[in-house]
Protein backbone atom coordinates (compact mmCIF):
# COMPACT_ATOMS: atom_id res chain seq x y z
CA UNK A 1 0.00 0.00 0.00
CA UNK A 2 2.52 2.20 0.67
CA UNK A 3 3.87 2.29 -2.65
CA UNK A 4 0.84 2.45 -4.18
CA UNK A 5 0.37 6.28 -2.31
CA UNK A 6 4.05 7.06 -3.06
CA UNK A 7 3.09 6.07 -6.82
CA UNK A 8 -0.02 8.40 -6.58
CA UNK A 9 1.80 10.94 -4.62
CA UNK A 10 4.41 11.48 -7.71
CA UNK A 11 1.64 11.37 -9.99
CA UNK A 12 -0.11 14.27 -8.44
CA UNK A 13 3.29 16.47 -7.43
CA UNK A 14 4.09 15.69 -11.54
CA UNK A 15 0.74 16.77 -12.63
CA UNK A 16 -0.36 19.82 -15.31
CA UNK A 17 -2.99 20.48 -16.71
CA UNK A 18 -4.09 22.48 -19.88
CA UNK A 19 -7.33 23.29 -19.62
CA UNK A 20 -10.69 22.96 -16.78
CA UNK A 21 -11.68 19.87 -18.10
CA UNK A 22 -8.55 18.32 -17.76
CA UNK A 23 -8.33 19.30 -13.98
CA UNK A 24 -11.77 17.94 -13.46
CA UNK A 25 -10.89 14.59 -15.01
CA UNK A 26 -7.83 14.32 -12.42
CA UNK A 27 -10.06 15.24 -9.69
CA UNK A 28 -12.73 12.68 -10.45
CA UNK A 29 -9.65 10.09 -10.70
CA UNK A 30 -8.89 10.78 -7.34
CA UNK A 31 -11.41 12.45 -5.39
CA UNK A 32 -14.77 11.24 -6.43
CA UNK A 33 -16.84 9.12 -4.58
CA UNK A 34 -15.36 5.88 -6.67
CA UNK A 35 -12.10 7.48 -6.85
CA UNK A 36 -8.72 6.71 -5.45
CA UNK A 37 -8.61 8.36 -2.48
CA UNK A 38 -11.79 6.64 -1.04
CA UNK A 39 -10.53 3.86 -2.52
CA UNK A 40 -7.28 3.99 -0.36
CA UNK A 41 -9.55 4.94 2.95
CA UNK A 42 -11.18 1.71 2.21
CA UNK A 43 -7.86 -0.88 1.95
CA UNK A 44 -6.93 1.18 5.11
CA UNK A 45 -9.50 -1.25 7.67
CA UNK A 46 -6.88 -3.94 6.80
CA UNK A 47 -3.94 -2.22 7.59
CA UNK A 48 -1.86 -3.84 10.46
CA UNK A 49 -2.30 -2.19 13.50
CA UNK A 50 1.22 -1.00 13.83
CA UNK A 51 1.32 0.14 10.17
CA UNK A 52 -1.86 2.69 10.65
CA UNK A 53 -0.09 5.95 12.03
CA UNK A 54 1.97 5.77 8.69
CA UNK A 55 -0.22 5.13 6.24
CA UNK A 56 -3.13 7.37 7.62
CA UNK A 57 -0.77 10.02 7.82
CA UNK A 58 0.73 8.91 4.27
CA UNK A 59 -3.03 9.18 2.58
CA UNK A 60 -3.82 12.28 4.59
CA UNK A 61 -0.62 13.54 2.80
CA UNK A 62 -1.95 12.80 -0.26
CA UNK A 63 -4.98 14.02 -0.64
CA UNK A 64 -3.93 17.35 0.80
CA UNK A 65 -1.43 17.23 -1.84
CA UNK A 66 -4.40 16.58 -4.41
CA UNK A 67 -6.74 19.19 -2.61
CA UNK A 68 -4.08 21.52 -3.18
CA UNK A 69 -2.74 20.94 -6.76
CA UNK A 70 -6.47 21.53 -8.01
CA UNK A 71 -6.71 24.98 -6.49
CA UNK A 72 -3.23 26.29 -7.76
CA UNK A 73 -4.25 25.06 -11.38
CA UNK A 74 -7.71 26.34 -10.79
CA UNK A 75 -6.20 29.61 -9.85
CA UNK A 76 -3.76 29.79 -13.27
CA UNK A 77 -6.07 28.10 -15.53
CA UNK A 78 -8.91 30.96 -14.67
CA UNK A 79 -6.74 33.63 -14.35
CA UNK A 80 -5.02 32.92 -18.29
CA UNK A 81 -7.67 34.31 -20.53
CA UNK A 82 -10.87 32.15 -21.21
CA UNK A 83 -9.60 31.81 -25.34
CA UNK A 84 -6.83 29.45 -23.89
CA UNK A 85 -8.36 27.58 -21.33
CA UNK A 86 -11.21 26.56 -24.15
CA UNK A 87 -9.38 26.29 -26.62
CA UNK A 88 -10.90 29.33 -28.27
CA UNK A 89 -9.38 32.79 -29.42
CA UNK A 90 -12.37 35.10 -28.03
CA UNK A 91 -10.05 37.73 -28.71
CA UNK A 92 -10.69 38.21 -32.82
CA UNK A 93 -13.21 40.29 -33.75
CA UNK A 94 -16.48 38.99 -33.91
CA UNK A 95 -17.09 37.41 -37.54
CA UNK A 96 -21.17 38.20 -36.95
CA UNK A 97 -22.71 40.01 -40.22
CA UNK A 98 -24.70 42.09 -38.77
CA UNK A 99 -28.25 42.61 -40.46
CA UNK A 100 -28.60 46.04 -42.67
CA UNK A 101 -31.75 47.93 -43.37
CA UNK A 102 -33.52 47.79 -46.70
CA UNK A 103 -32.46 50.57 -48.74
CA UNK A 104 -36.53 51.49 -49.35
CA UNK A 105 -36.63 51.02 -45.34
CA UNK A 106 -33.64 54.04 -45.44
CA UNK A 107 -35.52 56.11 -47.55
CA UNK A 108 -38.75 56.16 -45.91
CA UNK A 109 -37.26 56.46 -42.51
CA UNK A 110 -35.74 59.81 -44.20
CA UNK A 111 -38.79 60.90 -46.01
CA UNK A 112 -41.05 60.61 -42.34
CA UNK A 113 -38.23 62.42 -40.98
CA UNK A 114 -38.23 65.34 -42.98
CA UNK A 115 -42.23 65.55 -42.65
CA UNK A 116 -42.53 65.03 -38.98
CA UNK A 117 -40.07 68.05 -38.82
CA UNK A 118 -42.49 70.34 -39.97
CA UNK A 119 -45.51 68.81 -38.36
CA UNK A 120 -47.04 65.70 -40.46
CA UNK A 121 -47.64 62.73 -38.33
CA UNK A 122 -47.74 58.96 -39.88
CA UNK A 123 -51.45 57.42 -40.65
CA UNK A 124 -51.90 54.01 -42.55
CA UNK A 125 -54.52 52.19 -44.33
CA UNK A 126 -55.50 48.79 -45.04
CA UNK A 127 -53.46 47.37 -48.53
CA UNK A 128 -56.61 45.57 -49.56
CA UNK A 129 -58.95 48.44 -50.46
CA UNK A 130 -62.96 48.30 -51.72
CA UNK A 131 -63.52 50.47 -54.80
CA UNK A 132 -64.85 53.48 -52.96
CA UNK A 133 -61.65 54.36 -50.64
CA UNK A 134 -59.72 53.29 -53.83
CA UNK A 135 -61.50 55.03 -56.51
CA UNK A 136 -65.12 56.78 -56.07
CA UNK A 137 -64.23 58.96 -53.20
CA UNK A 138 -61.04 60.28 -55.21
CA UNK A 139 -63.38 61.28 -58.07
CA UNK A 140 -62.77 58.50 -60.35
CA UNK A 141 -66.57 58.41 -61.97
CA UNK A 142 -67.71 55.06 -62.66
CA UNK A 143 -66.24 53.66 -66.37
CA UNK A 144 -63.89 56.58 -66.35
CA UNK A 145 -61.09 55.62 -68.55
CA UNK A 146 -58.90 57.07 -65.61
CA UNK A 147 -59.53 54.16 -63.54
CA UNK A 148 -57.36 52.52 -66.53
CA UNK A 149 -54.00 54.37 -65.43
CA UNK A 150 -53.56 52.41 -63.01
CA UNK A 151 -54.01 48.23 -63.63
CA UNK A 152 -55.62 47.50 -60.83
CA UNK A 153 -55.29 43.84 -59.16
CA UNK A 154 -58.91 42.78 -58.42
CA UNK A 155 -59.40 40.47 -55.57
CA UNK A 156 -63.26 40.44 -56.00
CA UNK A 157 -65.99 41.31 -57.95
CA UNK A 158 -69.39 43.35 -56.99
CA UNK A 159 -68.62 45.11 -54.67
CA UNK A 160 -65.49 45.54 -56.11
CA UNK A 161 -62.35 44.52 -53.62
CA UNK A 162 -58.98 45.36 -55.05
CA UNK A 163 -55.22 45.61 -53.96
CA UNK A 164 -54.57 49.26 -53.51
CA UNK A 165 -53.05 51.29 -56.52
CA UNK A 166 -52.14 54.11 -54.74
CA UNK A 167 -51.91 55.36 -51.49
CA UNK A 168 -54.08 58.11 -51.84
CA UNK A 169 -56.61 55.31 -50.37
CA UNK A 170 -55.30 56.70 -47.33
CA UNK A 171 -56.25 59.68 -47.79
CA UNK A 172 -59.83 59.16 -48.15
CA UNK A 173 -59.31 57.33 -44.74
CA UNK A 174 -57.76 60.06 -42.88
CA UNK A 175 -60.69 62.37 -43.97
CA UNK A 176 -63.50 59.97 -43.05
CA UNK A 177 -61.91 59.39 -39.53
CA UNK A 178 -60.25 62.80 -38.20
CA UNK A 179 -61.39 66.73 -38.69
CA UNK A 180 -59.13 69.45 -40.00
CA UNK A 181 -56.28 70.28 -39.54
CA UNK A 182 -55.03 67.34 -41.23
CA UNK A 183 -51.10 67.50 -41.90
CA UNK A 184 -50.46 63.53 -42.68
CA UNK A 185 -48.29 61.34 -44.60
CA UNK A 186 -49.05 57.81 -45.32
CA UNK A 187 -46.31 55.69 -46.22
CA UNK A 188 -47.29 52.17 -48.06
CA UNK A 189 -46.88 49.04 -50.44
CA UNK A 190 -49.29 49.41 -53.66
CA UNK A 191 -50.58 47.02 -56.53
CA UNK A 192 -50.16 47.44 -60.29
CA UNK A 193 -50.81 44.93 -62.91
CA UNK A 194 -47.50 45.66 -64.59
CA UNK A 195 -45.01 44.11 -66.65
CA UNK A 196 -41.69 43.75 -64.21
CA UNK A 197 -39.13 45.78 -65.86
CA UNK A 198 -35.97 48.02 -64.99
CA UNK A 199 -38.66 51.13 -64.37
CA UNK A 200 -41.59 49.39 -62.93
CA UNK A 201 -43.02 46.70 -60.99
CA UNK A 202 -46.57 45.31 -59.98
CA UNK A 203 -45.34 45.62 -56.18
CA UNK A 204 -43.60 49.16 -55.27
CA UNK A 205 -43.97 51.68 -52.39
CA UNK A 206 -45.59 55.23 -51.58
CA UNK A 207 -45.97 58.16 -49.55
CA UNK A 208 -48.94 60.09 -49.82
CA UNK A 209 -49.02 63.63 -48.07
CA UNK A 210 -52.30 65.33 -47.49
CA UNK A 211 -52.41 68.87 -46.09
CA UNK A 212 -56.38 69.80 -45.20
CA UNK A 213 -57.29 73.65 -43.34
CA UNK A 214 -58.20 76.51 -43.74
CA UNK A 215 -56.69 78.81 -46.73
CA UNK A 216 -54.19 76.13 -48.05
CA UNK A 217 -53.12 77.45 -51.09
CA UNK A 218 -50.90 76.31 -53.97
CA UNK A 219 -48.12 78.12 -52.98
CA UNK A 220 -48.34 76.29 -49.31
CA UNK A 221 -48.43 73.11 -51.54
CA UNK A 222 -44.78 74.19 -53.41
CA UNK A 223 -42.96 75.68 -50.81
CA UNK A 224 -43.70 72.21 -48.59
CA UNK A 225 -42.25 70.31 -52.01
CA UNK A 226 -39.61 72.70 -51.94
CA UNK A 227 -38.49 72.25 -48.30
CA UNK A 228 -38.62 68.01 -48.83
CA UNK A 229 -36.34 68.24 -51.70
CA UNK A 230 -33.75 70.11 -50.19
CA UNK A 231 -33.61 68.35 -47.21
CA UNK A 232 -34.07 65.01 -49.46
CA UNK A 233 -31.29 65.80 -52.64
CA UNK A 234 -29.17 68.94 -51.01
CA UNK A 235 -29.76 72.10 -50.98
CA UNK A 236 -29.14 72.85 -54.27
CA UNK A 237 -31.85 70.99 -55.73
CA UNK A 238 -33.86 72.94 -57.54
CA UNK A 239 -37.58 71.81 -58.27
CA UNK A 240 -40.48 72.50 -60.92
CA UNK A 241 -43.45 71.84 -61.54
CA UNK A 242 -45.37 70.86 -64.76
CA UNK A 243 -49.19 70.63 -64.89
CA UNK A 244 -51.11 67.23 -64.79
CA UNK A 245 -54.10 65.32 -64.44
CA UNK A 246 -55.20 63.10 -61.80
CA UNK A 247 -59.07 62.84 -60.95
CA UNK A 248 -58.83 64.02 -57.26
CA UNK A 249 -56.78 67.16 -57.54
CA UNK A 250 -57.31 69.96 -59.22
CA UNK A 251 -54.91 71.92 -60.32
CA UNK A 252 -52.67 68.93 -60.67
CA UNK A 253 -48.81 68.80 -61.10
CA UNK A 254 -45.68 66.95 -61.14
CA UNK A 255 -42.97 67.74 -59.73
CA UNK A 256 -39.25 67.37 -61.69
CA UNK A 257 -35.91 68.40 -59.31
CA UNK A 258 -32.74 69.23 -60.90
CA UNK A 259 -31.08 66.05 -61.49
CA UNK A 260 -28.65 64.98 -58.49
CA UNK A 261 -26.61 63.19 -60.92
CA UNK A 262 -25.20 65.54 -63.43
CA UNK A 263 -26.46 68.60 -61.22
CA UNK A 264 -28.89 69.83 -64.45
CA UNK A 265 -25.81 69.48 -67.26
CA UNK A 266 -27.98 66.60 -68.54
CA UNK A 267 -26.68 62.86 -68.25
CA UNK A 268 -28.59 59.49 -69.46
CA UNK A 269 -30.81 59.14 -65.59
CA UNK A 270 -32.56 62.41 -66.70
CA UNK A 271 -32.67 61.54 -70.34
CA UNK A 272 -29.97 64.77 -71.16
CA UNK A 273 -32.95 67.07 -69.86
CA UNK A 274 -31.28 68.38 -66.34
CA UNK A 275 -34.69 67.38 -64.35
CA UNK A 276 -36.39 64.42 -62.93
CA UNK A 277 -40.14 63.98 -62.12
CA UNK A 278 -40.19 62.69 -58.48
CA UNK A 279 -44.03 62.95 -57.31
CA UNK A 280 -47.58 64.05 -58.41
CA UNK A 281 -49.74 66.53 -56.33
CA UNK A 282 -52.23 69.36 -56.49
CA UNK A 283 -54.84 70.60 -54.61
CA UNK A 284 -57.06 68.16 -53.57
CA UNK A 285 -60.62 68.53 -55.53
CA UNK A 286 -63.79 69.76 -54.07
CA UNK A 287 -65.50 66.71 -54.31
CA UNK A 288 -62.62 64.54 -52.80
CA UNK A 289 -63.47 66.57 -49.28
CA UNK A 290 -67.42 66.49 -49.96
CA UNK A 291 -67.06 62.45 -49.98
CA UNK A 292 -65.40 62.48 -46.91
CA UNK A 293 -67.71 64.78 -45.59
CA UNK A 294 -65.41 67.56 -45.30
CA UNK A 295 -66.50 71.27 -46.10
CA UNK A 296 -65.52 71.94 -48.98
CA UNK A 297 -66.61 76.02 -48.30
CA UNK A 298 -64.29 76.40 -45.59
CA UNK A 299 -61.52 74.05 -46.08
CA UNK A 300 -59.18 73.70 -49.08
CA UNK A 301 -55.67 71.23 -49.10
CA UNK A 302 -53.01 69.59 -50.84
CA UNK A 303 -52.10 66.00 -51.78
CA UNK A 304 -48.98 65.04 -52.95
CA UNK A 305 -47.78 61.38 -54.04
CA UNK A 306 -44.02 60.16 -54.52
CA UNK A 307 -42.90 56.63 -55.46
CA UNK A 308 -39.60 55.18 -52.84
CA UNK A 309 -38.46 53.60 -55.47
CA UNK A 310 -37.82 56.30 -57.51
CA UNK A 311 -36.23 58.38 -54.64
CA UNK A 312 -33.99 55.51 -53.56
CA UNK A 313 -32.89 55.22 -57.11
CA UNK A 314 -31.54 59.21 -57.38
CA UNK A 315 -30.68 59.11 -54.28
CA UNK A 316 -28.10 56.36 -54.68
CA UNK A 317 -28.12 55.72 -58.54
CA UNK A 318 -29.61 52.49 -58.72
CA UNK A 319 -30.52 51.98 -62.31
CA UNK A 320 -32.54 49.15 -62.24
CA UNK A 321 -35.93 49.17 -59.60
CA UNK A 322 -35.85 44.86 -59.35
CA UNK A 323 -32.70 45.19 -57.76
CA UNK A 324 -35.20 46.10 -54.53
CA UNK A 325 -36.71 43.17 -54.76
CA UNK A 326 -33.99 40.54 -55.25
CA UNK A 327 -32.71 40.73 -51.90
CA UNK A 328 -29.09 39.96 -53.32
CA UNK A 329 -26.98 40.71 -50.21
CA UNK A 330 -24.14 41.76 -52.46
CA UNK A 331 -26.57 44.75 -53.49
CA UNK A 332 -28.25 45.24 -49.56
CA UNK A 333 -24.62 45.68 -47.88
CA UNK A 334 -24.01 47.85 -49.36
CA UNK A 335 -26.60 49.94 -47.14
CA UNK A 336 -24.60 48.93 -44.08
CA UNK A 337 -23.09 52.14 -42.92
CA UNK A 338 -26.94 53.94 -43.80
CA UNK A 339 -28.87 54.38 -40.76
N1 LIG B 1 -51.88 58.80 -56.45
C1 LIG B 1 -51.10 59.38 -57.52
C2 LIG B 1 -50.35 58.25 -58.22
O1 LIG B 1 -50.28 57.17 -57.71
C3 LIG B 1 -50.12 60.40 -56.98
C4 LIG B 1 -50.79 61.60 -56.40
C5 LIG B 1 -51.10 61.64 -55.06
C6 LIG B 1 -51.09 62.69 -57.18
C7 LIG B 1 -51.69 62.77 -54.50
C8 LIG B 1 -51.70 63.80 -56.66
C9 LIG B 1 -51.98 63.84 -55.33
O2 LIG B 1 -49.84 58.45 -59.31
Amino acid sequence: MKSKIEKYLEEVRSFEADNLEQLEAFRIRFLSKKGLVPALFADFKQVAAEDRKEMGQLINELKKAIQEKIVTLKQQLESKPDNEASGMDLSLPATVQLGTRHPLSIVRNEIIDIFSRIGFNVSEGPEIEDDFHNFTALNFPPNHPARDMQDTFFIEKDPDIALRTHTSSVQVRVMENSKPPIRTISPGRVFRNEAISARAHCIFHQVEGLYIDTGVSFADLKHTLFYFAREMFGENTKTRFRPSYFPFTEPSAEMDISCNICGGKGCNICKYTGWVEILGCGMVDPNVLNACRIDSIKYTGYAFGMGIERIAMLKYQINDLRLFFENDLRFLRQFESAE
